[in-house]
């Protein structure tokens, strides 16, 4: 297996965009592509230029953004394809021809001979005209073998400067994938690269496995995005071949949390908790014998340190919750309980776990001060709220609220009645702390246009991370309540650290 450093091509832009549902302007993705970029990805897929016009201009502002990365637009076997991935200036093309014989029947409804004309003369176009080249088979894994490798090695013949094998529908195990893959490796000079799909789960494996082959390049989208099941994540595969194989790539690790952050808020495909090394409960404890565990050495639940991924340790506390759990938290608050009080917080914390509810910091909070006798006093208290929205008029919210004992008058705008009120609170603090809102959630408890919504909120102040809740029939102001219990619960701790 090669020790030599991997290339990781991301296909977020390209690959991932295909998600169905999801579609970025040029802004997002010039965004998305800067910070690809310094996480160290050596190729960005930026798109597939002969796709539309906004996605030209995402391609030309990504090649002129003056990135480390080489910069390469998808292309069909057609001319007018290199034509426009040309206009936008890339470094290179991914010219991609379908090999297998479902497609080339029923999809293309051409022969085999066409395909292979058609692919080798957009080929030598792409080359003539100075691009980089990675000729790829698209359901490379379920074509014809002998046929796919004299294409390929045709395509080398004629200047391709990297291949690229396809498992277009993910029906590869970890076996199969490193014996296919050695097979090109052995039989092709120019670098080949895996391109895996994640319909059956194995895209990560897999891929790891083709790179035990001697495939020397990556094919991959953050979180995992793509078509159906997705692609390859690109996390999973790079702290993978790290920790498993000690195979090094460019990617800086510890970036790869807010780079998949980012790509959260920008496709708006949330992050399932449970996905691996990226997901909010990828490094959160709250089982009682783990928490206890993590607290005397955390490698007994964790593979990797949070931190390697740019993740926090997290402990929650809710029905499956340890009592050193909670006198570790106790301690952290700066207080010194007695063993009574322990038991006290434990269960109560219990209590609520059994109604079915996760406790937010703001939660334990309260029921800490309540047994621990001490009264948490709100700094920023709700006085008045106004809010105007319409078809017509930028949603405009002003409040009146007693902060530290003097009354304090705010107003903010949003893109709707709940992002004003929420910016207006945050405007209040905003000389003392620099809150920011990092993800919000809303459910509905009971149905209908009346029902009782439950709003979490997780806010933070760049030192700490505090989840907050509110409750109340109107989304404005159960949202309202909840940034001002988690405005409060962090501004407490900044007077707690002094
Ligand atoms: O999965 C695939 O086959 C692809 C090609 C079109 C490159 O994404
Ligand atoms: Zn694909």
């Amino acid at each position: 297996m090669a020790k030599q450093r991997v290339v990781v091509l991301d296909t977020t832009l390209r690959d991932g965009e295909q998600t169905p549902g999801l579609a970025l302007t040029p802004e997002e993705k010039l965004e998305i592509a800067q910070a690809l970029d310094s996480l160290g990805v050596d190729i960005i897929e930026a798109g597939s230029a002969i796709t539309s016009e906004g996605e030209r201009k995402a391609i030309k502002l990504i090649s002129k953004a003056g990135l480390k990365a080489e910069i390469c637009s998808f292309v069909r076997a057609a001319k007018e394809d290199v034509d426009a991935a040309r206009r936008c200036d890339v470094d290179s093309v991914h010219l991609v021809v379908p090999t297998s014989d479902l497609h080339i029947r029923y999809k293309l409804k051409k022969t085999r001979a066409q395909v292979v004309q058609m692919a080798l003369s957009t080929l030598e176009y792409a080359i003539e005209h100075g691009l980089k080249v990675e000729f790829s088979a698209e359901d490379a894994t379920r074509s014809d073998q002998k046929f796919l490798l004299d294409l390929m090695k045709q395509a080398e013949e004629r200047g391709a400067h990297r291949a690229c094998l396809c498992d277009t529908v993910g029906i590869l195990t970890p076996e199969r994938a490193r014996e296919f893959y050695s097979r090109f490796v052995r039989m092709l000079k120019i670098p080949v690269a895996a391109h895996c799909h994640n319909d059956f789960g194995m895209a990560t494996a897999n891929t790891v496995s083709a790179i035990l082959g001697g495939v020397r390049e990556v094919h991959a989208t953050v979180n995992g995005l793509g078509e159906r099941g997705g692609n390859a994540p690109l996390e999973e595969v790079v702290v993978s071949l790290k920790h498993f194989y000690g195979v090094r790539t460019r990617i800086k690790t510890r970036k790869l949390y807010s780079v998949s952050k980012l790509v959260e808020r920008l496709t708006g495909l949330p992050i399932p908790p449970v996905k691996p090394l990226v997901g909010d409960n990828a490094f959160a404890h709250e089982a009682g014998i783990h928490v206890d565990g993590v607290l005397k050495h955390p490698s007994t639940y964790e593979p990797i340190s949070p931190e390697e991924v740019g993740q926090q340790r997290k402990l929650v506390f809710g029905k499956h919750v340890g009592t050193h759990a909670i006198e570790s938290e106790l301690k952290r608050m700066g207080f010194k309980p007695t063993r009574k009080q322990v038991l006290e917080i434990f269960q109560r914390v219990k209590r609520l776990g059994d109604q079915g509810k996760t406790v937010t910091d703001t939660e334990l909070r309260a029921i800490i001060d309540s047994v621990m006798g001490r009264k948490f006093k709100d700094l920023v208290k709700l006085e008045e709220l106004t809010v105007v929205s319409g078809n017509k008029i930028t949603p405009t919210s002003s409040v009146r609220v007693r902060f530290m004992d003097r009354e304090v008058v705010e107003s903010g705008t949003g893109v709707g009645p709940v992002d004003a009120a929420m910016n207006a609170i945050r405007k209040v603090v905003e000389g003392i702390s620099n809150i920011r809102l990092m993800e919000y959630h809303v459910d509905a408890i009971s149905g209908g246009t009346d029902a009782v919504v439950d709003v979490v909120v997780k806010l933070t102040d760049g030192k700490r991370i505090v989840t907050a809740r509110g409750i109340s029939g109107d989304i404005i102001m159960a949202s309202v309540q909840a940034m001002l219990n988690g405005v409060n619960r962090l501004l407490w701790d900044r007077q707690m650290r002094g």
